[in-house]
């Protein structure tokens, strides 16, 4: 497995390649949720990057920027046991410059949701996103669906700069009780984890409740008697464009909760 730790090795790795590449762009700390994404790439393509980069201009101020969990030797492991041909960890001196052209994210979907909470952060996921396309030029690139706004930005992304990449969405993985897969999930102490369970529990009790009633209302009043969080930002009824709905659709809805156990931070969803 090579190890390409600037733009310029790796571009030169992309050009060395036949055949369709799989890429998944991950900031490391790798879990099952992260394999899941390679080992469909690794299953769909001829050649398979992974890249590794804890990318600054995605973090707020006042975010874990600097207490993000690295293991960059752990992962480098995992991936050369998932069979990956190559891991790209540039850094940030050469991965941006000073004053550089920006990308928006889009005013409106951008800024709702984990946009509103986070105001900037897509745009930075977007910035570093559009470099790493341009790098690896993958045939595919594996997102997961833990991060369903993200992934629909990135779908925009793709169609509104005609990137000639398919977009491969996957499902969450999830420890045995519930509780989706995060490399943030380290910061939880057992009490709080035991908490922070309520996040799936409300969404599998939502999932249920949808086959019987499309109330959205209903749905999340029972929700909120779940739910065990100490801030609640938002629970939200989107269809698969991110549009808001006052009724579920079913095969057509998202349902979102973010909220901060202790001081973390967790995001998940159910599709409806
Ligand atoms: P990161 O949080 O490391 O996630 C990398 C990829 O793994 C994302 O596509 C994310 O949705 C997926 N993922 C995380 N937890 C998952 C789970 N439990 N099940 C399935 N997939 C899961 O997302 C980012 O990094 C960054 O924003 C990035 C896209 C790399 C840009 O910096």
């Amino acid at each position: 497995m090579k190890i390409l730790k600037t733009p310029k090795e790796a571009i030169e790795f992309r050009k060395s390649l036949k055949g369709s590449v799989g890429f998944v762009p991950t900031m490391g700390a790798l879990h099952q949720g992260h394999l899941e994404l390679i080992k469909k790439a690794r299953e769909e393509n001829d050649n398979v990057i992974v890249s590794i980069f804890v990318n600054p201009t995605q973090f707020l101020p006042g975010e874990d920027l600097d207490k993000y969990p690295r293991k960059l030797e752990a992962d480098f492991e995992i991936c050369k046991r998932a069979g990956v041909d190559a891991v790209f960890t540039p850094n940030a001196e050469n991965m941006y410059s000073e004053d550089e052209i920006l990308i928006k994210a889009p005013k409106v979907k951008g800024y709702i949701l984990e946009g509103f909470f986070r105001a900037g952060h897509f745009d930075g996921v977007l910035q570093v996103v559009n470099k790493l396309f341009n790098i690896t030029k993958p045939t595919r690139a594996y997102f997961g669906k833990k991060d369903a706004q993200q992934l629909y930005l990135i779908n925009q992304m793709v169609k509104n700069f005609f990137f000639d990449i398919e977009i491969i969405p996957v499902d969450t993985i999830r420890e045995k009780d519930g509780l989706a897969l995060s490399s943030r999930n380290v910061y939880l102490s057992p009490k709080e984890r035991k908490r922070a369970l309520s996040i799936s529990k409300a969404l599998k009790k939502a999932a249920k409740l949808s086959s019987k009633t499309n109330d959205i209302n209903e749905i999340k009043q029972e929700m909120l008697k779940i739910l065990d969080v100490d801030e609640l930002q938002y629970i939200a009824f989107v269809d698969r464009e991110f549009n808001y709905i006052d009724k579920i659709i079913p095969g057509n809805t998202i349902i979102l909760i973010a909220a901060f156990v202790g001081s973390t931070r967790l995001i998940d969803n159910i599709w409806i």
